[in-house]
Order: structure tokens, then sequence, then C-alpha cells
């Protein structure tokens, strides 16, 4: 019987060990060149939504492991999707997930989707409906490249950059903190890195104003990852509060769920946050503070130029580690 392939929607697709095993590799692997591990092998790239990082690493990484990579955006290169088991087709969508995906089994070893979000409800979105599709369709391994919910390829590169700047993580405090913007991500990102510094032993300090809650599911998982690990989750802390002491701070503007369908009532709720801004001042208080933030980062407004352009920034060193990540991860996925 055929083995079912492994996929990785959320990092908990990853156990102790494999996880350890791409982080290590993902060091020896910025080291080493003349690499082959996907000679022979393409991978599938399709987005839904617009992507710098993801998109560039994901393809050079391949290339650099001597593979080949088909990238294919929607409503450009292919039409839209239904999702939908059973559905009449009879609207937009000309083409189901199950049949795209066993099609395209057959050309790739991997497949890799950015999903899109509907915006419509979060208690839709948060289920991620198309990318788990992808994988029950899939007979290759699909990779999640940022679903509502979950960013795994960011929390990799994450949790090497903190490694690189921290060494062991257990018992080293983290603040996570909102930052305003007019155009907030969604919260996967910090999902994600809530979920591999709690696993890790970190003790993370998680800062945002008032309505702007991380979705409450992902929170008591990530809880009880620290129970298990010794790390700890302080919520609902000030800005201040949270980076106090922090060895790293992680900014990043995530949408409020409150408000989540509600784009008038997101802006007004925003706007009365504008003052939640990293600068050098506030990470004078933490602990030799450094910064990361999955990018893209909106200058003097979610961050001062101070800050980017100085010595505490780890933002350009973080976008760096998507490409060993991946490719240890890659090569650990087709092995
Ligand atoms: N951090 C991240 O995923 O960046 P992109 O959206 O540019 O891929």
């Amino acid at each position: 019987m055929a083995r079912s392939p492994r996929h990785l929607i959320s990092l908990s697709d990853l156990d102790d060990g494999a996880l350890d095993e791409i982080l290590e590799l993902s060091a020896r692997l910025k080291r080493r060149t003349g690499r082959n591990e996907l000679v022979g092998k393409t991978i599938g790239m399709l987005f839904f939504r617009g992507s710098l990082r993801t998109r560039a690493s994901l393809e050079a990484a391949v290339v650099q492991l001597g593979g080949n990579v088909i990238n294919l955006t929607a409503m450009s290169d292919f039409w839209e999707l239904e999702e939908r088991e059973g559905s009449v087709m009879d609207g937009r969508a000309p083409e189901h997930i199950k049949d795209a995906a066993a099609v395209l089994s057959r050309y790739v070893h991997a497949l890799a989707i950015r999903p899109p979000q509907t915006g419509n409800a979060w208690e839709i979105d948060r289920r991620d409906e198309r990318i788990r599709a992808w994988a029950k369709h899939a007979t290759v391994p699909v990779m999640n490249m940022e679903s509502s919910l979950w960013h795994p390829l960011q929390s990799l590169a994450d949790l090497l950059t903190l490694r690189e700047h921290l060494g062991d993580l257990r018992g080293q405090p983290l603040a996570v903190t909102w930052v305003h913007s007019p155009t907030p991500a969604s919260p996967s990102a910090v999902h994600s890195l809530l979920h591999a510094a709690l696993r890790s032993g970190m003790h993370v300090r998680l800062a945002h104003p008032p309505g702007f809650e991380l979705d409450g599911t992902v929170v008591s998982e990530a809880e009880e990852l620290g129970r298990a690990s010794g790390g700890t989750l302080t919520k609902d802390l000030a800005l201040e509060e949270a980076v106090r002491g922090a060895r790293v701070v992680y900014a990043r503007s995530w949408q409020s769920l409150e408000t989540y369908a509600n784009p008038t009532l997101a802006a007004s709720q925003r706007s009365r946050h504008t003052s939640w801004r990293i600068d050098e001042k506030l990470l004078a208080q933490g602990q030799d503070a450094r910064l990361m933030h999955a990018m893209p980062v909106r200058r003097n407004v979610e961050v001062t130029d101070e800050v980017l352009d100085g010595p505490r920034s780890l933002l350009y060193e973080q976008a760096a580690n998507r490409l060993p990540s991946q490719m240890a991860l890659l090569a650990n996925l087709l092995r």
C-alpha cells in the first residue's frame, strides 16, 4: 500500500526530533555548497495571495538544492478552485481542488500552497479548509506557505534566528507585541511563533491593545506546550511591560479577530492605537534587546528607521534564514 505523504500544515506536523534535525541541518546548509538533495525533483508553488519573501526564498531553496520549480499565481495562471465536497459546481470556479491536487501530484514531488483568506468570518477562516483540502487530495507532501491560522515556514526561520542569537532557548525572555499598521497581517506568523517559542521553553510576554486577542484555541495550545517544556506565556501586557527585560522583541501587526469581517470598524479600532510602535527608547528597556519582525514592515509606522537601520535589528538575518530553513525542510520532507 502506498505511504501517505508527509504534509506541513502547522509546526505540530513536525515532532521534536524532526524539528531539531531541520534546525541543525539549516545551520549546516548555511555553510555548505554543491548540494544535490532535490536533483531531478520538481516543486509546485501555488500563490492565491501575494508574497515577496516566501516566494523568492522557497524558489531559491529548491534551485540551490538542484531541483526545479513550477510557480503558479491564481487568477493569472489559473482559475478559481472549488473546495467544498459534493458541491454542484455551477458558480465561478470551473475546477475542484480535488482534481487540481490529483493532477498536479502527477507532475511534481511536493506542493507548496499560499491559500486565499475569505475575510468573511474568523470562525470560518480559522478552519484552514483550503490548505487542508489540498493536503487531503494531494498524493505528494503539501507545505503551507501561510494560511489564516499558521505560517510554519516563517516559524522555522524564526526559531533558527532565535537559536543563533540566544543559543539554548529554554528560560529566555521573548516579548511578542502587536504594532500599529493600516494594513495588518493575519495572526498566522504570531500563532506559529507562540507554538514554536513555548515548545522551546521560552518565557513569552505578549502585548496587544484590547480587542486584538489571538485565537483562543491557539493560545490554549501554546500554554499546554509551555507546561510540557517549562515555558510560560504571560498575556495582556502593555507594550513597555512586555519589553522590559526581554532579550528579543518580536513585533507584528495583526488583524483584530473581533472586527475581522468589518473593515470599517477594524480601521476605526486600529486608529486608537497608533502609538504602538517600536523605537529605540522602548527597546532600551530590554536586556540588550534585539528586534525581530516577519516583514513586510512599515517604516516609521510599525518600527522607526533608527531601530530598523541600527544594530538591534535582526530582520535581514531573520529573512535570510528563510532560505536554509526551507532547504532543510525540503530535504527532510522529500527524503
Ligand atoms: N514573512 C513573509 O511570509 O513574507 P511574504 O509575505 O513576503 O512572503
